[in-house]
């Protein structure tokens, strides 16, 4: 069906396309497709059972209107946002590009959402039906941004399954410069202070960029084996990784993601892995669109996975597609579970 409508869909601007796919999903209609799944991908995240390890990465459902939907679409678990304390409406608009040729997107949005309180509300008013992320970051015009993210913290730690901190967006100025040693420190120190006054056991997860240094790998694996952050999502969008796109928009400014990402994507999960050594759960975020790309990112160390653009190319379908394709990958090369063949080629 999506392949048909594709031609159509692909003529709208890409973030009209994506209001209407809000729009649409926020029906609820659909059937479940939970009974797809298969025992081999059974797995779990963070104490919590879900039925497969596919996720939907944070981005899509930025005020927190449809996750329930896309369980419904087969997603193992969602991630809201990203949520900052007051509401923004983001850059100035044309603000998202498709890179076709390429299979990418570049995305300058800078997190417009309706904010923390409407969201929280949305939240309590409609119980997800599934595991729920809230990826959190600061506002763009905030004087102080770590107390941004201790807002956020208050405000979703009693109906989070895990909360994403945000330091990787490449379209908030200067938002990156929380990869640095001190700040990297002080930001996770306040945020597990938090977690006490607010005796809250919420997991922490961390959203790094791709285009960090190598030799910062040891530097942050160090930070946050000490901070108690529970997984870490590699990778947000990149700002590098221009010079092989063929697509007429590669010249706009903005994160790149879809299938330019996914080689540096897979490199740091192999790298991370070989330290945290499974103390830190990864989830693989970058180019996945296919049960092989999804399965590559498990060799390389990746307990789990997210995707945003593979289903703008591939359509709603994808998280049960790539289900099924791991799931022949899986019985022609004997795998009974997921957990064998975690980090096995890193
Ligand atoms: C994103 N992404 C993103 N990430 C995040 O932490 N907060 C956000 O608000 C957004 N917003 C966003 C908008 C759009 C249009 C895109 C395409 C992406 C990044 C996303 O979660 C993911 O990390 C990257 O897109 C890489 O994965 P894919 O898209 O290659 O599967």
């Amino acid at each position: 069906m999506f392949s048909l409508f594709r031609p159509f869909i692909f003529k709208l601007d890409p973030e009209r396309a994506h209001n209407l796919a809000i729009k649409a999903l926020k029906t609820n209609i659909l059937p479940s497709n939970q009974k797809h799944t298969f025992k081999s991908l059974n797995s779990s995240f963070l104490g919590k059972k879900i039925s497969n390890p596919i996720g939907l990465a944070a981005g899509f459902d930025k005020d927190a209107e449809v996750y329930n939907s896309m369980y419904k679409l087969g997603f193992g678990f969602v991630e809201v946002g990203t949520v900052t304390p007051k509401s923004q409406h983001g850059n100035p608009k044309p603000r998202m590009f498709r890179l076709e040729k390429d299979r990418a997107i570049i995305n300058r949005l800078g997190f417009n959402n309706v904010g923390s309180e409407k969201i929280i509300n949305r939240i309590k008013n409609n119980p997800p039906e599934g595991v729920l992320g809230i990826n959190i970051g600061p506002n763009s015009n905030s004087e102080n941004r770590i107390n941004d993210y201790l807002i956020c913290l208050k405000t979703f730690h009693e109906v989070s399954d895990y909360i994403t901190i945000n330091i990787s967006s490449p379209n908030t100025e200067n938002l990156r410069n929380f990869h640095n040693k001190t700040e990297l420190n002080e930001l996770l120190k306040a945020l597990n202070d938090e977690k006490i006054n607010l005796k809250t056991n919420v997991p922490l997860v961390i959203k790094i960029s791709p285009d960090i240094e190598n030799n910062q790998i040891d530097i942050t694996s160090d930070i946050l084996l000490n901070s108690n952050i529970s997984a870490i999502i590699i990778s947000n969008t990149s700002e590098k990784n221009r010079d092989n796109l063929i697509s007429t928009n590669s010249v706009q400014k903005g994160g790149i993601s879809g299938k330019p990402l996914e080689e540096k994507s897979n490199f740091l999960i192999k790298e991370f892995y070989k330290i945290f050594k499974g103390k830190i759960k990864i989830i693989g975020v970058g180019g996945v669109d296919s049960g092989k790309s999804a399965f590559q990112k498990f060799l390389s160390g990746a307990n789990l996975i997210q995707l945003y653009t593979g289903m703008i190319y591939k359509g709603p379908n994808i998280a049960c597609k790539i289900n099924s394709e791991l799931n022949e990958i899986f019985k022609k090369e004997g795998i009974k579970n997921l957990s064998e063949i975690i980090g096995t080629k890193s």
